[in-house]
């Protein structure tokens, strides 16, 4: 095996490493004898670096990809190498994640495009042999050194584009989960004012008749976590079509497919009456509450005019204020799980989940909250109050007026949303008066999430009009 530091003399390391340091505002610790001194990376016995890279600002919002080149690789330490690109931006990569990312036929499956190399048998102190860049074909060659197994060396090529896509989820500061989905519409925050204007709403036809409608609705409904469709029929079961637009419908213990209807004799559930609901998430007692609820209006007459309106809060928006102004209270509601239970029939359900989840980095990724269902608090005696704080003060920015949106679901409208983002509610209506009828259904957020991604793949966000470019939306992150 050829070590790294005889690919390149000390001195064209050293100049190497000044430049990329210069370009990216790095900083570079010899780890080996004196720190700092740039004549001494490189020195011949030396082959540990400490890197320090600047602090990126990460971002959320994907950029049609557009053709990029790498421009230089450079050795950065036993671990891993530095990729420059033509637009000026660098990622590190390190060599285990770039084997074990290896492309050929013999690591991946050409059909199933699953993986047949065994990862966790790749030596854990391995280092490319030699590495260089394929002008041509506008990627990063790699030879492996022989493995003690087949006695071969081992070939690897990567696109250039893949590696740029790649890169700064492997040299980030934190792992984005939130990243991983490769859906590239930009997620808007939204209050009354901002919702009224650009609220998604499509025609039924449209969402059942074409892919480019159907990608509207998704977009939008990603977008806002909220979209409204208008016109179906007034059928029953039209909710289960309209979810199978996206993929296939979740049961739930409620069944496939619920009917939302005052039962004035034996509701078994607050939502089985004419009671107003207050603003919340479904199904938080369950391990995994569904991403996406779809509800169908087949009757609403006979409502005076505050009468049976529904209510929706992008609790997104709330809880991303709640951080602004009263941190201490974001930290209690993103740390200290609740308990949610619910009795159904003879099945008791049971999960602690918090009511504002956060990515390792910080990103808000769900919220579950619901008062009619949360147990009693399992919390440290210091907690207690704090919590109770907290939780008033996120409630009271959701019941403000300025964070609803509120109206009244006509016959035929379908409205769906993010079953984890956006609150929902509704008004209390006399159900000896008015005849309210709604039929839902939940579907998976992963398989919204890849519907909409393979409609975005066939590149139908080209034609796509609906509200997701505005510019007095307040974009995530
Ligand atoms: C529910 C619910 C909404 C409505 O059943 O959980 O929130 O408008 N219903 O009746
Ligand atoms: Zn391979
Ligand atoms: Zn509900």
């Amino acid at each position: 095996m050829i070590p790294l530091r005889r690919l390149l003399s000390p001195r064209s390391l050293t100049s190497l490493y000044q430049r990329f340091c210069a370009r990216t505002q790095a900083s570079l610790t010899c780890l080996h004898n004196e720190p700092s001194l740039p004549s001494q990376l490189g020195a011949p016995n030396c082959r540990s670096f400490l890197y320090t890279p600047t602090c990126r600002k990460s971002t959320n919002v994907k950029v049609k990809e557009v053709e990029i080149s790498l421009e230089e690789a450079l050795p950065l330490s036993q671990d891993s190498m530095k990729l420059i690109w033509n637009d000026g931006s660098d990622h590190i990569f390190n060599y285990l994640w770039l084997r074990d990312n290896c492309k050929c036929s013999l690591c991946v499956d050409r059909k199933s495009k699953q993986k047949l190399l065994d990862t966790p048998a790749i030596p854990l102190n391995l280092m490319p042999e030699v590495f260089e860049i394929n002008q041509e074909d506008n990627s990063l060659n790699v030879t492996w050194p022989a493995s003690q197994q087949s006695g071969e060396r081992h070939f690897s090529q990567y696109d250039s584009n893949w590696l740029h896509r790649h890169g700064c989820r492997v040299s980030d500061q934190y792992f984005h989960p939130h990243k991983h989905t490769d859906v590239s519409s930009p997620i808007h925050l939204w209050n009354r004012d901002i919702i009224e204007k650009h609220l998604p709403t499509i025609e039924y036809r449209d969402v059942m008749g074409s892919d480019e409608g159907l990608f509207r609705w998704l977009s939008g409904l990603y977008g806002y976590g909220v979209a409204l469709i208008k016109n179906a029929p007034v059928e029953e079961e039209t909710v289960l079509s309209v979810g199978q637009r996206i993929s296939y419908v979740k049961e739930t213990n409620y069944g496939v497919l619920f009917d939302v209807v005052a039962l004035p004799q034996n509701a078994e559930h607050l939502a089985y009456t004419g009671d107003g609901l207050p603003h919340h998430t479904d199904l938080n007692y369950k391990e995994k509450s569904p991403g996406v609820q779809i509800l169908h209006c087949l009757h609403s007459s006979g409502a005076e005019p505050e009468e049976g309106l529904s209510l929706f809060v992008d609790g997104f928006y709330v809880a991303e204020s709640l951080r602004k102004q009263n941190y201490a209270a974001f930290q209690v509601l993103s740390s200290v799980p609740v308990e949610f239970k619910v009795a159904y029939k003879e099945n008791t359900y049971k999960h602690h989940v918090q009511i504002i989840c956060l990515d390792n980095s910080g990103h808000m990724e769900e919220i579950h909250i619901n008062n009619r269902t949360m147990g009693p608090l399992h919390a440290p005696l210091h907690l207690v109050k704090l919590f109770y704080s907290a939780y008033k003060s996120l409630t009271n920015k959701i019941r403000e007026e300025s964070s609803e949106l509120k109206f009244q679901l006509q016959q035929g409208d379908v409205v769906a949303f993010n079953n984890r983002r956006v609150l929902h509610g509704r008004t209390g209506y006399n159900p000896r008066t008015v005849h309210r009828h709604l039929q839902g259904c939940y579907i998976e957020y992963d398989e919204f999430l890849s519907k909409l991604q393979s409609l975005e793949n066939r590149s139908l966000s080209i034609h796509s009009t609906t509200g997701v470019s505005n510019s007095d939306s307040i974009l995530y992150p």
